[in-house]
């Protein structure tokens, strides 16, 4: 929280001297290693080493801590969700095939009350009729798709907001 020169609050995610800048987790599910090489023609030519530098960079302007993880491996993908309570204050998440297929997935997230962004780098409705389906499109708080990595930026610049939101609501007494 900071005070505005009018003598407001204002509530802000990042570092003050007294508290730790708060921490975004961004998760990349299986095969979003390969970006760059795997299918340049729909998930771009952007390397997932460049989209995570981005993040850190974009989350050094923020004020947040950018922390990212990828994993092939469904049961990974849950441990870390599961670390990330209590800790993290927002995830965003491209769940990659396991976004069509995974209740495992989207129970982590419902259970570690994480508020949470879906991002898709390709826009996943101008594709195969089984990529429509998205097991968490109905619990996270928003979903960003087909804006390629660029998609990750937005997704944090919206993890900042409601950092922020949750923060003005707990200093007014709110949940
Ligand atoms: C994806 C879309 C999924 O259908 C696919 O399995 C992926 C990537 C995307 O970012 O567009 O691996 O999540």
């Amino acid at each position: 929280m900071s005070t505005t020169e009018k003598g407001g609050v204002q509530a802000d995610a990042g570092a003050s001297a007294s508290s730790p800048p708060a921490t975004v987790l961004v998760i990349h599910g299986p095969n979003l290693n390969l970006l760059g090489h795997r299918e340049p023609e729909i998930y771009g030519r952007t390397r997932l080493a460049d989209i995570d530098r981005s993040l850190k960079q974009l989350g050094r302007e923020l004020g947040i801590k950018v922390d990212t993880f990828q994993s092939n491996s469904e049961g990974a993908i849950v441990d870390r969700i599961q670390r990330a309570r209590g800790r993290a204050r927002a995830l965003v998440i491209n769940p990659a095939a396991y976004t069509h297929t995974s209740v495992a997935i989207r129970d982590a997230i419902t259970a570690c009350d994480l508020p949470a962004i879906e991002v898709h780098l390709s826009n996943v409705y101008s594709r195969e009729p089984f990529r429509h389906q998205s097991t968490i499109a109905g619990i996270v708080v928003g979903r960003i798709m087909g804006f390629g990595a660029e998609g990750y930026l937005l997704a944090l610049r919206a993890a900042k907001r409601l950092i922020d939101i949750g923060a003005q609501r707990a200093a007014a007494g709110g949940a």
